[in-house]
């Protein structure tokens, strides 16, 4: 077996009051291979953004473990606009965790923050520019681009194209693909979207109700699921791989 670079054990986050608790992750675990992208699927409310937060630190989980081997891990949201200042240009958005944590000299983090433009084909004048006067797509590229300013070794990428057009969605897609591919990043691959997600996971966590109810490589699992769950899920969007028959029976 090749080396996980996140090992989650019993992860488990519990929200209400002692009268009203609702478990939004019940106990899951799973392991995350170097390179690996492992996708995340599961309706909206099964708790995948719950387990993103508490994997990249910004939720205490109540039980569990969560064994994070890598040096930097990055996490990109739904909704790239409200990550950006809208008093600050792009350049200086990706400057800013550099310039605060690193001892580089600014023209060096400039020259990197450039770079960075240039590996998510932002074309390079776009730095002067304001969020506003990005489109979606662009504005999520530049939220990839801040990212990769700390050559992150764990991407957590929470529906990331789930406010852009169908055709922008692809470029994103493309663009985390070759991330993966050309500098070994691992990729931890959130969304709803199980089409979105089986295009670019190895393997796949099917979460619902908390709880992880299926594992598996990716084409296995959308060939022959085991879990009722997950023949419905795919049914879904893919009635081709799916139970057509069993959907019109109903
Ligand atoms: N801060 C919070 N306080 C209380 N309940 C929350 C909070 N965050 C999420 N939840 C609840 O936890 C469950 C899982 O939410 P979430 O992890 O956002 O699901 P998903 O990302 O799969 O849509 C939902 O029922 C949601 O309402
Ligand atoms: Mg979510």
């Amino acid at each position: 077996m090749s080396e996980a670079i996140l090992e989650v054990n019993g992860l488990t986050k519990v929200f209400g009051t002692k009268k009203s608790q609702h478990k939004a992750v019940d106990n899951i675990s799973f392991r995350l291979e170097q390179g690996e992208c492992l996708g995340i699927i599961g309706e909206s409310g099964s708790g995948k953004s719950t387990t993103a937060h508490m994997i990249a630190g910004l939720l205490k989980p109540c039980s569990g473990e969560i064994d994070y081997k890598g040096r930097y891990l990055q996490m990109i949201f739904q909704n790239p606009i409200r990550s950006f200042s809208p008093r600050m240009n792009i350049l200086d958005s990706l400057c800013e965790g550099l310039l605060y944590q690193s001892d580089l000299p600014r023209k060096e983090i400039r020259k990197k923050a450039l770079e960075a433009m240039d590996m998510v084909k932002l074309p390079r004048d776009y730095a002067r520019r304001y969020r506003s006067q990005l489109s979606g797509g662009e504005c999520q590229r530049a939220a990839i681009a801040r990212a990769l300013m700390i050559h992150p070794d764990l991407l957590i990428c929470d529906e990331v194209t789930s406010a852009l057009d169908v055709s922008i969605q692809a470029e994103i897609m493309q663009l985390l693909y070759r991330l993966k591919q050309s500098m070994g990043i691992s990729l931890l691959f959130i969304s709803h979207d199980i089409a979105l997600v089986s295009g670019i996971s190895d393997r796949v966590a099917v979460m619902h109700d908390g709880k992880i109810v299926e594992t598996g490589d990716t084409m296995a699992l959308i060939e022959n699921p085991k879990q009722d769950y997950t023949k419905e899920l795919i049914a879904s969007v893919l009635p081709v791989y799916g139970e057509k028959e069993k959907i019109m029976e109903r």
